[in-house]
């Protein structure tokens, strides 16, 4: 398969250059070529006017070019001064140095990056600083950011375009890939889009709007996103009460990582969790898919207690699961697609039978999750590492919609999808709720919260501080309850003079 072809593309220094395209279009394979991951079969890469030939990463950084990817490759175990520093130092005995140069960097763009923090303590946001300052550390004048937004919330979204500022006014360039067109719109200096492995045009963000934006993608008008009524019933799935649990940080203080946590999701409902990521909200998917074990409080599943039970009982009971982090629990990266259709679910149907694996039936149902949820794939025996991320993501949540769970954990549902893949994401989450289905959502992404929920609560150092009517609270509010400025029930933009009456039990 052709991933790039006929590409022409032309960054400007000193500039935030965006690239854009539908899932598979080939905007990451164009930046591992740059960065000297990929040799293109044809073509030219020119720096300053001058061709180059990469031939490896080392080439690209020598040639001041970084790269920090759609998934970030810190080692975990390792302090940020080490991550930094492995990799780009032979002699031993320059810790000391190294330190020094971090902070300078860290200082000079704002980043506020603490050498010796270990990279399992930290949070998105500040491992995705650490990305970038390790490539600036390697001397990158041109930085390539894939998709750096997808993990973020709103409020870090902020402050990264407020560090590529800084970037820029320093003379760097900075080429960003995203599927959330507003932030392109907001960031960019110049949008190339790409289709099908070809860029089909280049523009500036005061020229047009973000729909127009889409429509160059998909090369296609968009279909406008259905309205949707209520299907909240009043018969419970997933009732939690009094969750508590507690971690012990590195440096082997305890922690309250969920604290009095207790709501009940009905059939039919979806109820939307926001908050800045790390504030419990992965300790409390892991509590209820069974990966952490609470310290108290109680967990029912469908009138049964599931607190203590494995995972595979809670899978059985019709627990249907889409992670956040689709490389370490959603995928088997090196096994086929049909290998990664049977990943959690061995012991179901149609992946078995009478207790005995069928790998035949396991292939046919991924051909149908492939034509249903649009996973561009040349086939069903390729690697779910060869797909593009977007593409991932959809055959992860058509696996886990295809065992008609009865409670869906959607931990970023959308995370790297295109815009079309959203909207066809979005849908079958609401037929599978007017069907019945408890949806627990967990996003970062508010129009996703807002858009999609029926209930929504916020959670803030682990426990949920405020809860808010999806269909009047707006996007700042919501944010300023997720940094624990706002507590309670939201709506008070309303309240008093004519507050809408409707709403409330028995809508
Ligand atoms: N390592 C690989 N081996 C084989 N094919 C690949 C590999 N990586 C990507 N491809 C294919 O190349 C095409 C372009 O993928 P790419 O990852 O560049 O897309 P993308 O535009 O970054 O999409 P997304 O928005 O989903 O991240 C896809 O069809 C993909 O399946
Ligand atoms: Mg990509």
């Amino acid at each position: 398969m052709v991933a790039n072809h006929d590409i022409d593309i032309t960054v400007r220094r000193g500039s935030v250059h965006a690239l854009i395209g539908e899932n598979g279009a080939g905007k990451s394979t164009l930046m591992k070529i740059l960065y000297g991951m990929q040799r293109p079969d044809e073509g030219t890469i020119a720096i300053d006017g001058e061709t180059v030939d990469m031939h490896s990463p080392a080439d690209a950084i020598s040639r001041g070019i970084g790269m920090v990817h759609q998934h970030f490759m810190l080692a975990d175990n390792l302090t940020v001064l080490e991550n930094v520093v492995l990799g780009a130092e032979k002699r031993h005995g320059i810790a000391g140095r190294a330190r020094a140069r971090i902070k300078e960097i860290s200082d000079a763009y704002g980043l506020g990056v603490r050498p010796d923090a270990l990279v399992e303590d930290l949070g998105v946001a500040d491992r995705q600083r650490v990305e970038i300052l390790k490539v600036l550390y390697r001397g990158a004048r041109t930085l390539i950011l894939d998709e750096p937004t997808a993990v973020l919330v709103p409020q870090e979204v902020d402050a990264l375009f407020e560090n590529l500022r800084e970037l820029k006014s320093e003379g760097l360039t900075v080429i960003f890939i995203s599927h959330k067109l507003g932030e392109v719109l907001a960031v960019a200096d110049e949008i190339t889009v790409i289709r099908r492995g070809t860029t089909v045009a280049s523009v500036e963000p005061g020229s047009v709007n973000s729909k127009q934006l889409a429509e160059l993608m998909v090369g296609s008008e968009l279909p406008s996103p259905q309205t949707s009524e209520s299907t909240v019933t009043d018969v419970p799935v997933l009732s939690i009460d009094a969750l508590r649990l507690c971690a012990t940080d590195s440096d082997g203080t305890e922690r309250t990582v969920l604290d009095e946590i207790g709501f009940t999701i009905h059939r039919g409902e979806v109820l939307g969790i926001a908050g800045v990521e790390g504030n419990g909200q992965s300790e409390l998917v892991e509590a209820i898919v069974g990966i952490r074990h609470p310290d108290s409080g109680s967990i029912v599943l469908d009138g049964q207690d599931i607190t203590g039970a494995p995972t595979r009982t809670r899978r059985e009971s019709g627990l249907g699961y889409i992670p956040e982090d689709r490389h370490r629990h959603g995928l088997l990266l090196e096994a086929p697609l049909w290998e990664n259709r049977m990943l959690g679910h061995v012991t179901e149907p149609p992946n078995s039978r009478r207790g005995l694996l069928d790998p035949k039936a396991a292939r046919q149902d991924t051909e149908r999750i492939v034509e249903e949820y649009d996973v561009r794939t040349p086939g069903i025996e390729v690697t779910a590492a060869s797909l593009s991320g977007g593409n991932q993501q959809k055959l992860i949540v058509g696996r886990e919609m295809s065992h008609a769970p009865k409670l869906l954990i959607a931990a970023h549902p959308t995370r790297g999808v295109d815009i079309g893949a959203q909207t066809q994401i979005w849908e079958q989450i609401r037929q599978a709720r007017r069907e019945g289905l408890a949806v627990l959502l967990i996003s970062a992404d508010l129009d996703e919260l807002i858009g999609l929920s029926d209930t929504l609560r916020v959670m803030y150092r682990g426990r949920l501080t405020a809860d808010a009517d999806p269909a009047t609270v707006t996007p700042e509010e919501l944010g300023s309850a997720m940094t624990g400025a706002s507590t309670g029930h939201l709506d008070q933009s309303e309240a008093g003079a004519d507050a809408p009456a409707a709403g409330g039990e028995d809508s």
